[in-house]
């Protein structure tokens, strides 16, 4: 099986993906990072923990660091409800967080599984960061990285051109970038430009809830519920992005995404512009591509895949 490391700020969308990958059969999660961003790492770390128990992941779920790496920790409650969840009510988790940081949960199991671990990260980048302070080898010792995170060619969903994952931290997501240009394949890094085209309206909400008697259904269903009425608020409709799946499913099967080579960093000092992801696609900088870029989705493929996934995984 393809043992995977999931770094995520859980998160409706997150809460998808941890999900789909549960009921991947060929997928091993050899551990869970929570990290701070969509909701500050406490509620994260019980979603992630209530979330695993529900799906059976028997997988270290660990804390993520509390801050950012330089700036203060901004959270969306507006997009992703008080807890993270949306209008979902958790159960209280009844299992602990592993006593280990987030940061080094990453080293372990990088070490444990020497060229062998996929490592997604879903939310900001910081854990991943301060991981690499720990064991610089990280980025020669896994398979491949994989990162929903920025915006390319497309306006930011946080600045005017800062996607959300990039702009909590940017520090780290630049840290993670250059360190892993040294990888002997390169990250796949997947923003807006193709999570956007992911988009659940009516129909995908009832087919979430048809999706039967597991306990993670209802879970599921109202934290989407509150994400449609934020999109709505938002002026897009009685619908949601739901970004992370899609990075999740393409790392899993390496279907539904096209990527390109590119040279990518993170603006960090603009006053307008600070976490933006910038390509060099003409390579002025003279810099060799550090990321394959996601540049388009099949967004039909993926959503049938993950109904067709989720329908088989979660049958009771
Ligand atoms: C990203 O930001 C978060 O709110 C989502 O979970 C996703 O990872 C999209 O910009
Ligand atoms: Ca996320």
């Amino acid at each position: 099986r393809m043992p995977l490391l999931l770094d995520c700020d859980t998160g409706i969308d997150d809460a998808f993906a941890l999900t789909y990958l549960a009921c991947r059969p060929e997928v091993e999660i050899t551990g869970i990072v929570s990290t701070a961003g969509n909701v500050p790492t406490e509620a994260v770390l019980g979603n992630n923990l209530v979330l695993a128990e529900l799906l059976g992941i028997d997988a270290p779920v660990a804390r993520g660091a509390r801050t950012p790496l330089v700036q203060e920790l901004m959270t969306a409650e507006d997009t992703h409800g008080p807890t993270g969840l949306g209008h979902a009510r958790l159960p209280t988790p009844t299992r602990q967080a592993d006593d280990r940081s987030g940061a080094q949960l990453w080293v372990d199991a990088a070490r444990r599984h020497p060229g062998q671990l996929v490592g997604l990260v879903l939310g900001p980048h910081t854990n991943l960061a301060l991981a690499l302070e720990i064991e610089p080898e990280l980025p020669r010792l896994l398979k491949r990285l994989h990162v929903m995170g920025g915006a390319i060619n497309h306006r930011g969903n946080t600045g005017a051109t800062s996607e959300w994952n990039v702009a909590v931290d940017p520090e780290a997501a630049q840290r993670v970038l250059i360190a892993f240009s040294e990888a002997p394949t390169r990250p796949v890094l997947a923003g807006l430009d193709t999570t956007e085209a992911v988009r659940f309206w009516q129909p995908e909400l009832d087919a979430v809830r048809a999706l039967g008697d597991h306990p993670v259904v209802p879970i599921l269903v109202e934290a989407l519920q509150f994400y449609f009425e934020f999109h709505q608020a938002d002026g897009f409709g009685w619908s949601a992005h739901v970004h992370d799946p899609l990075v999740a499913a393409h790392a899993v099967t390496g279907r539904f995404l096209e990527t390109t080579p590119l040279p990518v960093d993170v603006e960090l000092t603009g006053t307008l512009t600070r976490g933006q992801t910038v390509a060099d696609p003409l390579g002025r900088w003279g810099r060799e591509p550090n990321v394959d870029a996601a540049t388009s989705a099949d967004a039909p493929a993926f959503i049938a895949h993950l109904w067709e996934t989720l329908r088989s995984g979660l049958s009771t």
